[in-house]
Order: structure tokens, then sequence, then C-alpha cells
């Protein structure tokens, strides 16, 4: 693929890291109140955080581009990131992290399943689901510790979305542009049944924050429209 303008996003990535050095950590306490549902809820997720890194660098450095695969390996350092600040927010509640979920499972397998192009299209479902999940958190729970934690993973996770979007588009472009219309139309529907487990797995805690589980597929699968455009 040759050299790109990856620098871009190098930067980005790396102004996020720099601001992140100099925040420092939210200020860790205990004896956070964590509501059993939302505990259950975010150790999830921070399973799902902690992913497939390694897996992802490996595909980018084998596409033969140097920057893109410096910008990966900081993607990976961020979601690594999240996965450690939703362990001590765990932590801050008194509650451990889990070992594995079974949503989790079936994302790895698949993903390792795949080439990069397709990896992508899986990594971006479970990014588009975070996306929402984070603003749900971030907007509806009880304590400000949460509540900050959920927005800083926000703030990269919305970065991360026009990150990947950058790079399917690239990576759809050789494709006749019907194949690409069903890749990106496959891409919306999977998005949406993923939606809806999630919603159904995660909804005591979704009804929790004030989000119903319908309101939350509905909202992501309208969120989906406009990123589905961009990839092709
Ligand atoms: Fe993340
Ligand atoms: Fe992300």
């Amino acid at each position: 693929m040759g050299t790109t303008a990856y620098g871009d996003w190098i930067r980005d990535f790396e102004a996020a890291r720099d601001e992140r050095a100099e925040r420092g950590d939210p200020e860790w306490r205990t004896g956070v109140p964590l509501h059993p549902a939302i505990r259950r809820s975010v150790q999830r997720f921070q399973v799902g955080e902690d992913g497939d890194g390694v897996e992802l660098i490996t595909k980018a450095e084998a596409a033969g581009d140097a920057e893109y695969a410096s910008a990966v390996r900081m993607f990976v350092a961020e979601e690594r990131n999240h996965a450690r600040l939703l362990a001590l927010l765990l932590a801050s509640g008194g509650a451990p992290v889990i070992a594995s979920h079974w949503s989790d499972r079936v994302f790895v397998t698949l993903r390792r399943a795949l080439g990069l192009r397709l990896e992508l299209l899986v990594l971006m479902i479970a990014e588009v689901v975070a996306l929402r999940y984070y603003r749900t958190l971030r907007d509806g729970a009880d304590d400000a510790l949460t509540r900050e934690v959920a927005g800083r993973i926000l703030a990269d996770e919305e970065r991360h979305v026009p990150f990947h979007c950058h790079r399917l588009r690239r990576a759809l472009h050789p494709l006749p542009p019907p194949v690409r219309v069903l890749v990106t139309s496959g891409w919306r529907a999977a998005l949406a049944g993923v939606a809806l487990v999630v919603a159904v797995d995660h909804g005591p805690a979704l009804r929790r924050l004030g989000v119903g589980r319908g309101r939350f597929v509905a909202e992501v699968v309208r969120s989906s429209g406009p990123i589905a455009a961009t990839m092709r």
C-alpha cells in the first residue's frame, strides 16, 4: 500500500498521549457506589477493551505501511489504557475484573480468523457500539468517578472511529462500487445485530443509566449510516 498520510493521525494520538500524561489519572478513591448492574456491565466492557491488540498490530505491519502500523500501535495503547481505567474504576467500587466473557471470546476468535480489512470491519462494530455505551455511562452514571472515566474513554473512541474509517475507505476502494455498498450494508446489519445482543446483555445497566434497550439499538443503528457512507 506504500507510504501514506498517517502523520495527522499519529500527531493526534501523540497529542492525546501527552495530554493524558499531563493530566494524570482521575482521583481514584474507594467505596465508589457501583450499582450491581453497572458493575457487571463495566466488567464485560473491561475485558473487551483488553482485546486482541497484538493481532491487529501484526496485520498492520504486514500491510507494509510503517506509518499506519505506528498509528495502530498507538491505537492499541489507548485501548489498553481503557482497560486499565475501567479496572481501576471497578477496584474503586470494590469489584474485581473478570477473566473473560463470551462476547469478548466471540470477537477475538472472529477477528483472528480475518484479514486486516475484515478485522477492521469487525473492530468497527465494537467501536461504534462502545461510542454509544460510554456516552450512556458518562451521562447516566450516579457517581462522578464513573462519569469521568467514561468521558475520558469516550473522547478516545471519538477519534478511533474516524481513524478506522479512513483506513477502511482506502481498503474498500479497490472493490467495485456495488460490492462496496454490499459490504457496508452487511456491516450495518451486523452492527444492528451486535447492538441488539449488547442491549439485551446490558439491559439492566442501560435501564439504570436512563436509556432503554430499544433506544440504545436505534441510536447505534442511526449513527452507523453516516459512518458507512464515509467508508465507501
Ligand atoms: Fe476502547
Ligand atoms: Fe476504541
